[in-house]
């Protein structure tokens, strides 16, 4: 079962620049809140309320006066630093003491997943059931820009590539991952690569080889963007409006979650919306424990019968 997760929000930003000469990319707004909700809301729906969160040293502090112990959403939530971007697969150094020889997550600052039936399918893999591995890929029109898996007639996994100039196939492998209790061994076992990096997809591939590794598709049902651009900062604040404007609920957003799943009550949720006065966001937070959870919770309802007219006013 994994009950940890880091969040890797450092990274130099480049192809943002001006806009991260300042300012970290992940602390950016996607339309209505800062980009990092999005990755910790994954990792809050996956039931992982331990959560360390990794920036660039000089960024810390606004991670920490954005999020900070977490409490207030019933989670923990601890820091690290990442002095230069030396590969994503570093994560499992620093976060060595974090993750104190358990399973754990790994999920990347910048990606947004969103989906009918992605937080039942985040759990279900987060039991670690036949897998000492579990990553999660999704079909995409570029999978050159990406790790890409293939898979067999069977649907077993045959390999995986970082960013292949011929890909074997059109699903990546997004920025989400768990592993065992062995990930931080693994890590040791790993070269950098020729970019000087060390990748996650060489640590994906050592869990290939041992035939421990699990590949759970996303459907097309389910969104997956990243942000490295402008266009796709763009694209994925222009998504995030058009669905909440046309639902009235958010996307990703961790008070709610963390009132849905338990971790704090009416009363806590009333005071986050207090913390929040003249905002259309503390409104919603005002207005939540209003709503019918059995259609807005991710768990199935019993039957439509049963919420019948208990739908959202
Ligand atoms: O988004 C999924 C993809 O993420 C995977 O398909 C690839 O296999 C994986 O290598 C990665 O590719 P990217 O090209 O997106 O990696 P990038 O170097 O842009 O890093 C992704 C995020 O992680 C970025 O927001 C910055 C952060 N990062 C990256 C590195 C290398 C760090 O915080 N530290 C790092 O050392």
């Amino acid at each position: 079962m994994i009950r940890k997760g880091i969040i890797l929000a450092g990274g130099s930003g480049t192809r943002l620049a001006p806009t991260t000469h300042s300012v970290s990319k992940q602390l950016l707004p996607v339309y209505d809140k800062p980009m990092i909700y999005y990755p910790l809301s994954t990792l809050m729906l996956a039931d992982i309320a331990d959560i360390l969160i990794i920036t660039r040293p000089e960024e810390q502090r606004l991670f920490e006066a954005l999020l900070g112990d977490g409490s207030r959403w019933g989670i923990s939530i601890s820091y690290a630093t990442q002095s230069a971007p030396r590969g994503i697969a570093e994560a499992f150094i620093i976060g060595e003491d974090f993750i104190a020889g358990e399973a754990v997550a790994l999920i990347l600052g910048d990606n947004i997943y969103y989906g009918e039936g992605f937080g039942r399918m985040l759990r279900q893999a987060a039991r670690m059931e036949y897998a000492t591995a579990n990553l999660f890929a999704y079909y995409v029109k570029q999978p050159e820009d990406y790790g890409v898996v293939e898979f067999d007639e069977s649907g077993a996994v045959v390999s995986i590539e970082e960013k292949p100039e011929t890909p074997r196939s059109s699903y990546a492998v997004t920025g989400l991952y768990y592993y065992d209790s062995r990930v931080c061994d693994m890590v040791r076992s790993i070269e950098p690569s020729a970019r000087g990096e060390l990748e996650i997809t060489s640590i994906n591939q050592a869990y290939l080889n041992e035939g421990g590794l699990r590949v759970n598709v996303l459907g097309r049902g389910v969104a997956w963007l990243d942000m490295g651009t402008h266009e796709s900062l763009l694209d994925a604040g222009n998504f995030v409006a058009t669905v909440e404007n046309r639902q009235g609920l958010k996307i990703a957003c961790p008070e709610e979650i963390a009132f849905r799943r338990g971790l704090i009550d009416a009363a806590q949720l009333e005071q986050l919306a207090a913390d929040m006065p003249g905002s259309d966001y503390g409104r919603y937070l005002a207005a939540l424990r209003n709503t019918e959870s059995a259609y807005l919770s991710d768990e199935v309802p019993a039957s439509p019968r049963d919420v019948a007219g208990k739908g959202p006013k």
